[in-house]
């Protein structure tokens, strides 16, 4: 059954109101059933600069969705309003072995070996978060983000982001991330940025 988490947000006034959006967290097996909206839900929201997602890349979304589902530690959080998904956030646990866990190659030969025993041990993922435009400064991202890294059992999280994505990178300072190091042609688009938070 799906776990639903009710809200509430501040009007102009500041007195608390209720929201129309629900947030919900589908069990990977109900995923099948998300998979079709999803695709489109994540288009919308990478389809604009610096990502330029094209509507092709939905299909290899889903299947890294698919990839990312069968990991331990798997969750997926919705929001919806009216039966439309305005944004979604997932991640899972990093797996331990650095053959499996293809990450740890990239950010030790990058960033050394000290960043990614800080960042990657006994450390929950985030994997994407995303928000369609027309959604975005409703509070939603950040609702989505706490009620993904509420349900993870681990010591801390990390995130792979693009250090050109300006928008993204100011909603995770602000929620407390760290940048633990870029890496990739500098000056050039798409350097990948290394987040890290504590959970705990
Ligand atoms: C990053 C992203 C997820 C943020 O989503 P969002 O729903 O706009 O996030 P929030 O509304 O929670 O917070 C954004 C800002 O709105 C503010 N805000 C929060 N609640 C608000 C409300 N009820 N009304 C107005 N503003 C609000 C927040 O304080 C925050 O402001 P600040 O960071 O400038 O101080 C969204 O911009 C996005 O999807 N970007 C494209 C995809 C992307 O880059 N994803 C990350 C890559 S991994």
């Amino acid at each position: 059954m799906n776990r639903r988490v009710s809200s509430r947000s501040l009007d102009d006034t500041g007195e608390l109101v209720p929201d129309s959006v629900t947030l919900v967290s589908p069990p990977p097996s109900g995923l099948d059933t998300w998979s079709g909206p999803l695709g489109i839900c994540y288009c919308e929201v990478f389809g604009g600069p610096p990502w330029n997602e094209a509507a092709h890349t939905a299909a290899r979304f889903r299947e890294r969705l698919r990839l990312k589902s069968m990991r331990p530690g798997f969750r997926i959080v919705l929001a919806l309003e009216h039966g439309q998904i305005l944004g979604f956030c997932y991640g899972a646990a990093t797996l331990a072995d650095p053959e499996l866990e293809s990450w740890y190659a990239a950010v030790t030969g990058a960033l050394g070996p000290g960043v990614t025993d800080a960042a990657l041990t006994d450390a929950f993922e985030l994997v994407d978060l995303g928000v369609i435009p027309t959604a975005r400064g409703r509070g939603i991202g950040s609702r989505l983000q706490d009620a993904l890294l509420a349900g993870a059992n681990e010591q801390r999280a990390w995130l792979m982001t693009r250090a050109d994505a300006t928008e993204a990178c100011a909603f995770y300072r602000g929620h407390g991330w760290l940048e633990l190091g870029s890496f990739g042609p500098p000056d050039q688009p798409g350097q990948k940025l290394l987040m890290s938070r504590r959970l705990r």
